[in-house]
């Protein structure tokens, strides 16, 4: 087994006297898809912001490649190869393909303009790589599908270095088909093999196509993790719902 790219130990992460976070180990590993399951308000993504440089841990350490990190801004877990795609993206809809992909780290030549046809071509082939031919990058983003903005999100974040590549739910906004489309994106960037995600969904199915790993919080607590192998006849149902017998209300249901 390799080691973990990423190591989470024991993380507190308090909001005045509320603690969203109590005591949360995590480890990412290189080719390996994490999932990262709970209910509303279980501290996925408190935990996600500590780990990308958002919020300080109020205890606890982070280990990059088994050395301590400690992020005081998101540049810091950038520098670290943490890149995150939070569910809203951060793109701009008016700009181009290429704009996005390179926003704040344009290429440009001694006179500070930018290289347009390099910038175009490196954006076209990195969306390529993780499986869309956008083959017009010089596109406004506001005519991408859902899906071609995810992952167009998602080779911006790889290409500018991340090592642990962080989804915050990809798939929770779109239909049907562009869902799969994102999990096959997901499915190419783990293959690649040098790359480890945490991928957070309310979607049991989703999460057992593409994840290797588990990790359940419910209120700010770790009520269950294994790999797909050690979580073989548990209720994982039951462990995303923070503890509640879903199968039971099912049949109070079917009751009715
Ligand atoms: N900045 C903050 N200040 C105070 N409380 C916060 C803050 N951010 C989050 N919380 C609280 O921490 C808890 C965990 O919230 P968090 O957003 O991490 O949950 P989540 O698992 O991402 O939920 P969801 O599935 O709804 O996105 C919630 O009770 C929330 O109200
Ligand atoms: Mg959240």
């Amino acid at each position: 087994m390799a080691e973990p790219y990423m190591r989470v130990e024991n993380i507190v992460k308090k909001f005045g006297p509320f603690i969203a976070l109590n005591g949360v180990n995590l480890e990412v590993y290189p080719g390996e898809v994490h999932a990262l399951l709970g209910d509303n308000g279980a501290g996925k993504s408190t935990l996600i912001k500590t780990l990308a440089g958002v919020h300080a841990p109020t205890s606890g350490q982070i280990y990059i490649e088994g050395q301590p990190a400690n992020f005081r801004s998101p540049r810091d877990a950038s520098n670290a190869g943490i890149g995150t795609v939070y569910q809203d993206l951060a793109l701009n809809q008016l700009m181009s393909v290429t704009r996005n992909f390179f926003m704040g780290r344009e290429i440009t030549n001694a006179f500070g303009s930018m290289k347009m046809d390099e910038m175009d071509k490196i954006a076209h082939e990195e969306m390529l790589k993780i499986g869309i031919d956008f083959s017009d990058p010089t596109q406004a983003v506001g005519t991408m599908s859902g899906g071609q903005r995810q992952t167009l999100a998602i080779a911006r974040a790889i290409h500018f270095g991340a090592r642990v590549l962080i989804l915050d739910e990809p798939t929770s906004a779109l239909g049907q088909k562009q869902q799969m489309e994102v999990l096959k994106t997901i499915k190419r960037v783990r293959a690649r093999g040098d790359i480890g995600i945490i991928f957070i969904t309310h979607n049991e199915i989703h999460s057992k196509l593409v994840a290797d790993r588990f990790t359940f919080l419910a209120l700010g607590q770790v009520i269950g993790e294994g790999t797909k192998a050690e979580l073989e006849g548990q209720d994982i149902r039951r462990l995303m719902a923070g503890g509640a017998d879903i199968g039971q209300l099912e049949k109070e249901f079917a009751e009715l």
